[in-house]
């Protein structure tokens, strides 16, 4: 349990196919002017001898409480590159910023980044640890620019292989790519990939107001058992054609998995959000959504078309508001003795 651990080194990085531990750091860093291409080298050697340290229940070095290492819980640290980074690298970014969309409102506080550490774990100390190591090391090279803190259901709670809840209450994870999908969605031949992460409040107190029946609506599956309304089990295959009694589609035109949905495995995105939930202003109104990380081997051609078409009319959209937003190439994995980054900066 606790001494569980994901292999670092790889063709590809970790923390992204495997089953999502139950708690999430995003570190997003803004680099410091000067730090060029050199010196990205110095801080990515470091980082990633860190991680690779840490993820495997070994202190970093220099760790400055190394008791803290011993219990990884299954612990990835994944790194991501902003355009920024290719920019002070003098290279040409592999990702570009996301069309503005309708319905964003988004806030400087929670977009952008220059570097992204993804810190997963099933146990919230060695998260908080493993952030500390690595923000002190970046530190001489970047400056934090956002953390954003997430769960899931934990692994003691619900068996892995459960779709786990988000915070409005719906099972959410039910049609993501699976298997070989994963392989033609997510991967690039390199072992690069990309990740979207949209932080996107759920405006809870509008959606409590809600029947169990235009909830269900809105999503177009059942909150108790996840089957959608076409269906009785959560992995049957929504019809899109059925018809209810008055004639009227069973999966409304608009509800989110209608607009969302997408049959080419090449064209899916790999959903791997947390929950967050921060602390409720002055009225008692919580201040909770999901953290929707989303990984696809190519932003424009997966990500934003299925975007575009929530943006323009998803019936969810009525209780829920992207306030941040950032991409990120996720670079190939590294081997033994290696650094993240190598292949684009070494
Ligand atoms: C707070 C925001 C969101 C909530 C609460 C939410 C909730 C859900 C739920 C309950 C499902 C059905 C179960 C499942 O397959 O997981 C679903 C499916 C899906 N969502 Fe979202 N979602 C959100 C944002 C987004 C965004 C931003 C995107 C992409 C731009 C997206 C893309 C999808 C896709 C592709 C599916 C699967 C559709 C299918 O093929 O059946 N969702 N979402």
């Amino acid at each position: 349990m606790g001494t569980a651990t994901v292999p670092f080194h790889g063709p590809r990085q970790a923390g992204v196919a495997q089953d999502p531990p139950a708690h999430a750091a995003f570190v997003a860093f803004t680099l410091a002017t000067g730090t060029d291409r050199r010196a990205l080298g110095r801080m990515l050697r470091l980082l990633s001898d860190d991680a690779a340290r840490l993820t495997q229940g070994t202190p970093a070095l220099g760790d400055t409480d190394a008791t803290l290492a011993t219990l990884p819980a299954r612990l990835s640290v994944t790194f991501g590159f902003g355009p920024g980074l290719y920019r002070a690298a003098g290279l040409a970014s592999p990702v570009a910023d996301l069309p503005k969309f309708p319905i964003d409102r988004l806030e400087k506080r929670w977009s952008g980044g220059d570097l992204l550490l993804q810190i997963c774990s099933d146990d919230p100390l060695t998260v908080a640890h493993t952030q500390r190591m690595l923000v002190k090391d970046a530190r001489p090279f970047a400056a934090v620019r956002w953390v954003q803190q997430g769960f899931r259901r934990s692994p003691g709670v619900q068996a892995p292989g459960h779709t786990q809840r988000n915070v409005l209450g719906q099972l959410d994870g039910t049609a993501n790519p699976r298997g070989a999908e994963v392989d033609t969605a997510v991967w690039n031949p390199d072992g690069s990939t990309t990740l979207v992460l949209r932080r996107i409040r759920a405006e809870i107190e509008k959606w409590d107001l809600l029947s169990g029946t235009d909830k269900e609506n809105a999503t177009g599956r059942r909150l108790a058992s996840g089957a959608p309304l076409s269906g009785t089990g959560e992995h049957d295959e929504p019809d899109f054609t059925a018809l209810d009694d008055a004639g009227l589609p069973t999966m409304p035109d608009y509800a989110h998995v209608t607009r969302a949905r997408v049959t080419d495995p090449a064209q899916k995105i790999l959903r791997r959000p947390y929950n967050y939930d921060g602390v409720p202003d002055a009225l008692g109104r919580p201040d909770a959504g999901l953290l929707f990380a989303s990984y696809q081997r190519d932003i424009a051609r997966q990500f934003v078309p299925i975007q575009q078409r929530l943006a323009d009319k998803d019936l969810l959209n009525q209780w829920i508001t992207p306030i941040g937003s950032a991409v990120f190439a996720v670079p190939p994995g590294c081997p033994e003795g290696g650094w993240i980054g190598q292949q684009a900066l070494g």
